[in-house]
């Protein structure tokens, strides 16, 4: 419950606000620092006033959990109480520790002065979840720093910290420690008391480069994809603060308004809490208790195990590196410093840092030498004999109480955990490649993983600062089962008269980050190939187009061969339409007896994200995945979904679920391909005919359309 305090410190009101976890500005919040504004207007023992937030922080903003509810609008709303601020006949001062954002932020904006701890960070977020600032803060943040560095706060969304906008008027003192002190001692000085509380509104906005800045952003802005509402909308608000005040708050106000309700706000709002929300877990709780991780060792040093090993280095732990023999550990060793002196390069690293990295590793050929860490994660060649071997090793020399991770991709990870007389330490931590730059992290959780070792492996992936996901055991887990079925329908809508040029440029004006093909000829189609020749060997009847199979025989793997889908004469950003490619399908189609017809985009986005998200359905009906938004995190953050649309199966909400199976229906009327493939999901029907959403957890009020 928020409470607010209200105490008398010599002539000072202090009013100090408390809602953990963040301060957040609920109703209730609101409304309690009305009131005790109001106390303080009336006390006559109080001569000024001073604001602050309990816990270490002046406040994140406006209650997200409250947008499109009732409670956001009801009295007094935000603007309500910075007026209320702004125009106190006694001069309120804000005490700023920690974080400040949003509407937090604009709140202080709206003091009389303002007194920062060193180590605050201030900034206007709203843009992040596809909004404008809503409560004057494009109107008095300009006012304050300047337009130019109003606008790249606005507009990019980060905080920035207070240290360095210590000489501009948003900041009156810096302090180092806690603010209030001083903010009393500022709110009691003569200073204050000799003169009229000074109104941010009142400061005038006369930079002559107003619209020049504006208009720079803005062709900037346009270049981006895809083109987002907010930060355009923010611009014109920002320049809207060269006229009478009330009317660029006014400007500003509408905007936020229109913007609370388009897709790209709901679909960002919801990419937030689905965030967050993956952190809660079945079977964990806050005392579940969570094992020390000093050191850590990777077994391999390939692509994955040198990732792995530079993101463990960059969260500076000490790590064994074990590989088979000298020659493979000697090119894992050059793979890491090449990934660390290319950030060096990049200016991303210091030289300093780098070496101090490099320092915490302790490359072996030994197994022995490894045994003291405290998580082992393995990512040795796709096989299970190997894996068997690693695990054999493992459970061998790690001491007691070790976690044993695999990284593997499609294996089962109940087997591997068999391997071992410790099944319950063992669970799957599946990276993303680059491991070192992907947010993603699926954790598997085995059939005998403990809550321990998995609040464990979370508490790793923080560190980590990646999304981690919990996935139980199946092929692919989350994110490959349901790319499995989407590049499956890719390689049918080529045979059907789609070239992979349209396909993928349809699926990137749909937001993706790449379309499948540009996508298949980056990871390399002998992953796939395995795969391919692996379900036709466990799977009688298993249906697949043999277009990708002809395209590895022509020997074009991808990238990695300098040819796959597309030609690379000009290096892994330009791929080129590539001739021999289109003589293969067209023959490919004459083979299997297909006349190539017009396809439209819309067909091809259609057909593409639901067969995401039919998969999605079913991984959420084995219970693979614990809620929908946590498969919609796998897809943003490591798939290349476009956030602005929340993730697969928040799109399928938004489009409503009986459209959805309307259009799969009809997409099971087409006689090409595979026909058991557009068999709906069971819970896509029943959620469909019950007028229900996959979204069920009440994770995103905040984005409720109803
Ligand atoms: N409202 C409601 N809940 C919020 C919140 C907010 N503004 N900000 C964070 N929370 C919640 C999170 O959902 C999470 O809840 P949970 O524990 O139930 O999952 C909890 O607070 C802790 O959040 P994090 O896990 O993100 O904690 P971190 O310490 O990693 O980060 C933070 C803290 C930097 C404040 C981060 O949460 C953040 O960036 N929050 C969003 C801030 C924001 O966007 N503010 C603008 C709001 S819009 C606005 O103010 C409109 C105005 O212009 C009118
Ligand atoms: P890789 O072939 O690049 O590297 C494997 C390394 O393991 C080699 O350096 C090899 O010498 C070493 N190795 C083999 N046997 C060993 C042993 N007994 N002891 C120590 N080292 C041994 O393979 P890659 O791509 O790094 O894949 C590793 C694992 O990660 C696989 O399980 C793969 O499925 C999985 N994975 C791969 C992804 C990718 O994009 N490449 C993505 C996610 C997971």
């Amino acid at each position: 419950m928020p409470e607010i305090d209200y105490r008398l410190a010599r002539t000072v009101a202090v009013i100090s606000f408390a809602n953990p976890p963040v301060n957040g500005l609920s109703q209730a919040v609101r409304a309690g620092i009305s009131a005790a504004l109001r106390r303080a207007q009336a006390d006559p023992s109080a001569q000024a006033i001073v604001l602050t937030g309990a816990g270490g922080l002046f406040s994140a903003g406006a209650d997200i959990r409250e947008f499109g509810t009732p409670a956001s609008m009801a009295d007094p709303t935000l603007r309500d109480l910075i007026h209320l601020v702004e125009t106190s006949a006694k001069p309120v001062i804000a005490a700023i520790a920690g974080t400040c954002l949003g509407g937090g932020l604009e709140l202080a904006l709206a003091a009389h002065y303002r007194v920062a701890s060193a180590d605050a960070k201030l900034g206007l977020p709203e843009v992040k979840l596809g909004l404008l600032p809503g409560a004057g803060g494009t109107q008095r943040l300009p006012r304050l720093v300047g337009v130019e560095r109003a606008i790249n706060m606005i507009v990019s969304g980060e905080p920035v910290p207070a240290t360095d906008l210590a000489s501009t008027a948003l900041l009156d003192l810096l302090v180092d420690g806690d603010p209030l002190a001083r903010a009393v001692e500022l709110a009691a000085s003569s200073a204050v008391a000799t003169k009229p509380p000074p109104m941010t509104r009142d400061i005038p906005l006369d930079d002559p480069n107003l619209t020049t800045l504006c208009q720079a952003i803005r062709a900037r802005l346009e270049t981006q994809r895809p083109l987002l509402p907010a930060p355009m909308r923010a611009v014109d608000a920002i320049e809207a603060a060269g006229r009478p005040f009330d009317e660029g708050l006014s400007l500003e106000r509408r905007a936020f308004l229109e913007l609370m309700e388009t897709p790209e706000s709901k679909g960002l709002r919801h990419a937030f809490f689905a965030e967050r929300a993956t952190a809660k877990v079945d079977g964990i709780t806050p005392s579940t208790p969570v094992r020390p991780l000093h050191q850590a060792a990777v077994i391999g040093a390939g692509t994955m195990g040198a990732g792995i090993a530079v993101a463990l280095l960059d969260a500076g732990m000490p790590l064994w590196l074990v590989e088979a023999d000298q020659d493979a550990l000697d090119r894992g060793l050059t793979r890491i410093a090449g990934i660390f002196d290319g950030q060096v390069k990049k200016g991303k690293l210091t030289a300093g840092e780098r070496d101090r990295r490099l320092a915490l590793l302790r490359p072996t050929l030994s197994y022995e030498a490894a045994g003291h860490a405290d998580v082992v994660i393995e990512a040795v060649f796709e096989s299970l004999t190997v894996k068997r071997e690693v695990f054999t090793a493992l459970d061998r020399v790690m001491k007691p109480g070790a976690i044993l991770a695999t990284n593997t991709s499609t294996l089962d990870v109940n087997t591997i955990a068999d391997f071992t007389r410790r099944p319950s330490d063992v669970l799957g931590l599946h990276f993303f490649s680059p491991a070192n730059v992907m947010r993603l992290l699926e954790v598997v959780r085995g059939r005998a993983t403990t809550p321990e070792v998995l609040a464990t492996a979370l508490a790793l992936g923080k560190a980590l600062r990646k999304v981690a996901v919990v996935s139980g055991v199946c092929d692919g887990f989350i994110g490959n089962r349901m790319l499995e079925a989407y590049t499956r329908q890719a390689w049918y809508l080529v045979e059907e008269g789609a070239t992979p040029q349209q396909i993928d440029q349809a699926m990137e004006a749909f937001g993706m980050a790449m379309g499948p093909f540009r996508v298949g000829d980056l990871v390399g189609h002998d992953v796939s190939l395995a795969i391919r020749q692996r379900r036709r060997a466990e799977r009688p009847g298993y249906l697949c187009s043999t277009l990708p199979d002809k395209l590895c025989q022509l020997g074009r793997l991808g990238q990695k061969t300098g040819a796959g889908w597309y030609d690379y004469p000009e290096g892994p950003r330009r791929p080129i339409a590539s001739a021999v490619v289109e003589e293969l399908i067209t023959s490919h189609r004459a083979e299997i007896g297909v006349a190539p017809r017009r396809i439209e985009d819309s067909e091809i986005t259609d057909r593409l994200v639901y067969a995401l998200l039919n998969e999605g359905a079913r991984i959420l009906e084995d219970g693979i995945a614990a809620r929908s938004s946590d498969i919609d995190v796998v897809y943003l953050a490591g798939y290349g979904f476009p956030r602005p649309r929340g993730g697969p199966m928040f799109y399928a909400d938004q489009v409503g679920l009986d459209r959805v199976l309307r259009r799969v229906r009809e997409f099971a009327r087409n006689p090409h391909g595979d026909p058991a493939f557009w068999t709906p999901a069971p819970l896509l029907k029943r959620l469909a005919e019950a007028g229900e959403r996959f979204d069920q957890t009440g994770d995103s009020p905040s984005t409720s359309t109803k």
